[in-house]
C-alpha cells in the first residue's frame, strides 16, 4: 500500500503545470450562484466538472432542482472492493465578484503569481471552493493514472448553491440517500493552521440570516415640516439594531445563551494548547485590538461563541450632498453565527420578537429569513478521524492540528444527520487567502499538497474495513 501511494504522489509532484492548468480551466466558469443572470454559466461549470470526473472512471449526472444542478458521480473501488466508501462534498459555485474595481487580475482569468509563499493562482473561487474541489479531483486523476483504480470507494457530491444558502441541498439530500450512501464524508472547504501545519476541523458555527424591514409614514417626508412628529424608520431600526448588545458585548435577545455550553475540558486544554497570535491575526487586517464579548479569548469568539451581526444597513439619502428627508423606510441585514446546542429556529423566533415588541405605534415590519443552519460537531475519535490524520501526517511529517472555525457550511449538518455519517473537515486554505474578497488565492503549495493529503487519506481509507 505504502509503495502504490508513492508512485501517486511522485505522479502528482510530476504533474503541478497539468494540475494548475486544469484548475485555471475550471476557474474560468463565472459559476456565480446567488444571481440568476449567470445560470447558464453556472451550469456550463457543472457539466464540465461532470465530463472531468468521467475521465477517472467516476460514472454520473446533473441532478436538477429547483436552482442550480448537483453533481453527483460515483467510483466503486479497485475490481472486488468491499471496504468504505467516501462521500466527497464540496461546491463549484463561487461568491460575486463586487467590488470589481478592486480586483489586480480580471476574477474569471486565474493567474500565477509571486507571493511570499511562492506561487499563488489568483481568482473567484482559487481556494472557496474550486481549488479546493481540484486537490481532490487530481487525487483521483493520479490514482487513476499510475494504478488505473483508486483505492476506495468514492461518491463526488459538488453542489452549486452552497454560496447562496444551499436552499435545494436538505430535500436534495432527503430524496437521494441511496445515491448518497457512504461511510463517512470528506469535506475541503475550510482552512489549515498555517502553512505548514495541516488541520482537521471539528467544529462549525451555525447561521441564521434574515433581513428586517421596518415602515413608518406612507411616503418620504419633509424632515422640517414633519420631523419630531413622526416615526422616523432609520431612527427606529438603529435604535433596536443598538439594543442587540450590552456593554460587555452580549447578545440581548432573550433566550439566547440558553443552549450555549462551555467548552467541554478536554477541548479547552487543546486550544489552549495552540500556538496562536492575536497579533498576526489582527494585525494582517489593520488592527490593534480585538472586540467582542467580554472575558472571552479571540479564538472562543470566532469559533464557540454565538453572534448577532448587521451585514448591511440602507434607508434614506446616501447620494451626494445633502437632503432633507424622513423616509418611509429602512432595512438591515441581520445574521447570528451559532454554536452547538443552538436551535436555530428559536433564535429565529428569537431575533423577530425582540424588533417587534421594540416597534413604536405607527411602525409596521417585514421580516424575511434567508438561512437557519445549525452548528456542527464532529467526532474525533473515529477510525476515519484517524486514517486521516495518517493520510495527512503522510504529506505534511506532522500531525495535523483539530480547530475549529466560526465559518458555516450548511450541507455538513444535513449530511450527518440525513445520511448518519460523521464528515470530516480537512480544508487547505489559509486566513490571508481573501475568501469572499477581490483578489481571492490558493497558495499553489497548499493545492499541491492538499491533492498529496488526499491521495493518501483516501488509501488511509481504503485499508479500513467497514
Ligand atoms: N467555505 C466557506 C466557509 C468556511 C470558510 C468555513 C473558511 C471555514 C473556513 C463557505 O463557502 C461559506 O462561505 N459559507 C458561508 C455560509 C453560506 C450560507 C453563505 C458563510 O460561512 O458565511
Ligand atoms: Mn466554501
Ligand atoms: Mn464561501
Amino acid at each position: 500500500m505504502s509503495m502504490q501511494v508513492d508512485t501517486v504522489l511522485d505522479r502528482l509532484r510530476a504533474d503541478e503545470a497539468g494540475m494548475l492548468q486544469r484548475l485555471k480551466d475550471f476557474l474560468a466558469f463565472e459559476s456565480i450562484s446567488t444571481d440568476p443572470a449567470y445560470a447558464p454559466r453556472v451550469r456550463a461549470c457543472a457539466q464540465w466538472l461532470l465530463e472531468d470526473l468521467r475521465k477517472m472512471g467516476f460514472n454520473g449526472a446533473l441532478h436538477e432542482t429547483a436552482g442550480h444542478p448537483m453533481v453527483v458521480a460515483s467510483h466503486d473501488g479497485p475490481p472486488g472492493y468491499d471496504g468504505p466508501r467516501v462521500l466527497f462534498y464540496g461546491h463549484y459555485d463561487v461568491q460575486p465578484v463586487d467590488p470589481i474595481e478592486l480586483w489586480e487580475s480580471p476574477p474569471f482569468a486565474a493567474v500565477v503569481v509571486d507571493g511570499p509563499r511562492g506561487k499563488r493562482i489568483v481568482a473567484r473561487g482559487a481556494v472557496d471552493d474550486k481549488g479546493q474541489v481540484a486537490s481532490f479531483v487530481e487525487a483521483c486523476r493520479a490514482w487513476h493514472a499510475t494504478h488505473g483504480t483508486l483505492p476506495c470507494a468514492v461518491t463526488m457530491f459538488i453542489e452549486g448553491e452552497e454560496e447562496s444558502g444551499s436552499a435545494n441541498l436538505d430535500p436534495f439530500i432527503k430524496a437521494n440517500k441511496d445515491l448518497l450512501k457512504a461511510d463517512v464524508c470528506v469535506v475541503s472547504d475550510t482552512g489549515m493552521w498555517d502553512v505548514d501545519t495541516p488541520a482537521i476541523t471539528t467544529m462549525l458555527r451555525g447561521l441564521v440570516y434574515v433581513d428586517i424591514t421596518v415602515r413608518g409614514p406612507s411616503r418620504d417626508l419633509h424632515s422640517g415640516l414633519y420631523g419630531g412628529a413622526v416615526p422616523n424608520p432609520i431612527n427606529v431600526l438603529a435604535s433596536i439594531v443598538a439594543q442587540l448588545h450590552d456593554g460587555d458585548r452580549r447578545v440581548q435577545i432573550p433566550g439566547f445563551y440558553d443552549d450555549v455550553h462551555e467548552l467541554p475540558a478536554r477541548v479547552a486544554a487543546m486550544w489552549k494548547d495552540l500556538p496562536w497570535d492575536d497579533g498576526e491575526f489582527l494585525g494582517e487586517i489593520g488592527l490593534a485590538k480585538g472586540f467582542g464579548e467580554s472575558g472571552r479569548s479571540t479564538l472562543e469568539r470566532t469559533w464557540s461563541r454565538p453572534t448577532c451581526d448587521c451585514n448591511g444597513i440602507v434607508g434614506g439619502y446616501t447620494g451626494a450632498g445633502a437632503k432633507t428627508v424622513i423616509a418611509s423606510q429602512a432595512s438591515v441585514k441581520l445574521s447570528c453565527r451559532l454554536v452547538a446546542g443552538q436551535d436555530p429556529k428559536k433564535i429565529l423566533a428569537g431575533i423577530e420578537r425582540f424588533f417587534r415588541e421594540r416597534l413604536p405605534a405607527g411602525c409596521t415590519m417585514e421580516l424575511h429569513e434567508h438561512g437557519c443552519n445549525p452548528a456542527i460537531m464532529v467526532r474525533d475519535d473515529s477510525p476515519y478521524m484517524k486514517a486521516a490524520e495518517t493520510g495527512l501526517r503522510r504529506a505534511y511529517g506532522k500531525a495535523p492540528y483539530l480547530i475549529g472555525s466560526g465559518g458555516s457550511i450548511p450541507a455538513v449538518g444535513t449530511i450527518q444527520r440525513e445520511l448518519g455519517i460523521d464528515a470530516l473537515l480537512v480544508g487547505f486554505g489559509l486566513d490571508d487567502d481573501r475568501v469572499h474578497s477581490p483578489n481571492e488565492k490558493f497558495e499553489v503549495k497548499c493545492f499541491m499538497n492538499g491533492a498529496m493529503s488526499h491521495a493518501a487519506m483516501l488509501a488511509e481509507f481504503g485499508a479500513l474495513r467497514r
